[in-house]
């Protein structure tokens, strides 16, 4: 496949994956204990993409501080700042500068298995101008809903229709391969969204706008029951990141960072994935899947069951936590029960999944 270049929408918080995103764009809240665009990162390099081109608007410096030009990551970076947010589409234009040719598209809350050689054969097939990778969802009425003909040319494109009104269940599966001549549909230095704005004016224009459906694995990680289980199907390997090597013979199930500590009584339960330093008291009992990042302190007696803890979590002693997601810092007092929450270091909330 030639060399392409992508661009990643990192955006804002995202309003439904708060409380978690208070810190951070949701583009970054880890998955796997590393941050979600490094396995985005890592997916694009499979299909030779490495020149990648950063659109930002929230907290900038939190993704520039970890990432810097990209090449730790096996990756070459630019970072395209905007400084008010300029929609999907504008923050394309607002990093024309950088782009010629064919370029890929994509929002950076996305996990997939597309394969992009095959998108980018068929749009090369079909001379398309902007190629949309569809996929088939329960609920159409949460994304864009796109319809083709038999060709697979797109004849309507409807974002976030009532579920009524949702004539099809493909939608936008929040990829894109564009053609750099398009960037004139877009207007310069304004909000403006591919949604609503773009895909209806060059189907109004006439211009060769094609649907890629595929059947693979696809998720949004953009609210806190995605996010959940992005994690729990990387754990039980139901979708794969070129990040994660898969468990060895010898870990059987159970991956340890450095400096853990795990007090011999404690009874482990496989998949569970625990970054540097933690702290596993006496008694613990941990069943996966469960992840840990670093530094995270489990005291004696605690119960922790299918949840995903972020870093310098402390756990209490004889308290038990099940299905949940704990941002860092976070604390769970001695002999409390949490089950199916959200627990940041401010508030607790339901996790509605
Ligand atoms: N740089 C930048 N600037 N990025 C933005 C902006 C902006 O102004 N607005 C949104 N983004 C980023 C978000 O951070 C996210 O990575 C991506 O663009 C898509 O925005 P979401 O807010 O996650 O949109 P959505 O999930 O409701 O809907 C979109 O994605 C669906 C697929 O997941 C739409 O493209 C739907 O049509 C699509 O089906
Ligand atoms: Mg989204």
């Amino acid at each position: 496949m030639p060399k392409l270049k992508a661009i990643i929408l990192v955006g804002g918080p995202g309003m439904r994956l708060r409380p978690l995103t208070e810190d951070r764009p949701k583009s970054v809240v880890p998955v796997l204990n590393l941050p979600a665009i490094e396995h985005t990162f890592a997916y694009l390099k499979q299909y030779g993409v490495e020149d990648i081109i950063l659109a930002l608007n929230y907290l900038p410096d939190v993704i520039k501080s970890y990432f810097g030009d990209g090449s730790r990551c096996g990756v070459h970076l630019t970072y395209c700042l905007e400084k008010e947010p300029m929609g999907t589409a504008g923050a394309v234009k607002n990093a024309a500068a950088y782009l010629d040719g064919s370029f890929f598209v994509m929002n950076g809350d996305i996990f997939t298995d597309l394969n992009l050689t095959e998108m980018l054969s068929f749009h090369r097939e079909k001379k398309a101008m902007a190629t949309i990778a569809l996929t088939w969802v329960d609920n159409p009425s949460a994304f864009g809903v796109v319809e083709t003909d038999s060709n697979r040319k797109v004849k309507r494109f409807i974002e976030k229709p009532p579920l009524a009104e949702a004539t099809t269940h493909w939608i936008n599966a929040g990829t894109y391969i564009l053609e750099s001549e398009m960037l004139k549909y877009i207007p310069p230095n304004q909000h403006y969204m591919f949604e609503k704005g773009l895909f209806p004016a060059l189907l109004e224009a006439g211009e060769p706008v094609y649907g890629y459906p595929y059947r693979g694995f696809w998720l949004d990680m953009g609210n806190p029951g995605a996010y959940y289980s992005i994690n729990i199907d990387l754990m039980m390997s139901k979708v794969k990141s070129p990040l994660i090597a898969p468990f060895t013979s010898d870990e059987k199930g159970i991956r340890c960072g450095a400096d853990v500590k795990i007090h011999p009584s404690a009874v482990i339960t496989p998949p569970v994935l625990m970054d540097r330093g933690c702290f596993i008291g006496k008694g613990v009992h941990l069943t996966g899947p469960v992840v840990i990042g670093r530094d995270c302190r489990l005291e004696d007696g605690a119960v922790v069951e299918n949840a995903i803890l972020w870093d310098n979590v402390i756990i209490g002693a004889d308290s038990r936590l099940a299905n949940c997601i704990v941002s860092s810092r976070a604390v769970i007092k001695a002999k409390q029960e949490v089950v199916n929450c959200i627990v940041t270091p401010a508030n607790t909330v339901p996790l509605l999944r």
